[in-house]
């Protein structure tokens, strides 16, 4: 499937609405976890500008094991608790990062991350694991991409099934 790019002439609110119908196209008719997060990670990594890595974490026990992305080989498992990704899944929150090296605990997988953001995985109160996005320009992430990846996971959590990928835990 070609996806156009969406940033020319639009503000974020514009390119997230756009992307969400990009991504409701990319769903239809399709519920496994682990395609849909694939696509929808390579949707992301196409569409927003500056970005250097995105993917997602899922949740196995008591740790977060890497999942489909786009970009450099990354850290396979993060500990609850650690790191941007183990934090934003702690919290069950969104986090956002303007400058990696002043995040105590940052994981560095990609040496050109200088920013970063992680929307948690949470379905009806259980998390299933992280959205990580990577930057390579410092403050690139702010409360408008937080409320855009957020949309973007909503309409993924809604659109597939977890239950083989990941645990939920409640
Ligand atoms: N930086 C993340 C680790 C994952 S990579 O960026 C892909 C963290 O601190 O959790």
């Amino acid at each position: 499937m070609q996806v156009a790019c969406t940033t020319s002439g639009l503000d974020k609110p514009g390119t997230f609405a756009e992307l969400q119908q990009q991504l409701a196209g990319v769903l239809q008719g399709e519920r496994d976890g682990l395609a849909n997060c694939a696509n929808t990670a390579a949707l992301i990594y196409q569409a927003l500008p500056e970005l250097n890595w995105a993917g997602f974490y899922f949740l196995r026990g008591e740790e977060l094991v890497l999942g489909p992305f786009q970009g450099k080989v990354a850290c396979v498992r993060i500990p609850l608790g650690r790191g941007v990704c183990g934090t934003a899944a702690e919290r069950r929150e969104t986090v956002i990062v303007p400058d990696v090296h002043a995040f105590p605990g940052h994981i560095a997988c990609d040496a050109d991350s200088r920013s970063e953001i992680v929307v948690p995985l949470v379905r009806s109160g259980a998390l299933l694991g992280v959205l990580d996005v990577d930057s390579p320009r410092p403050d690139r992430f702010n409360q408008d991409d937080a409320r855009g990846l957020e949309a973007l996971v909503a309409q993924l959590l809604e659109a597939s099934d977890f239950e083989r990928i990941a645990t939920s835990r409640s």
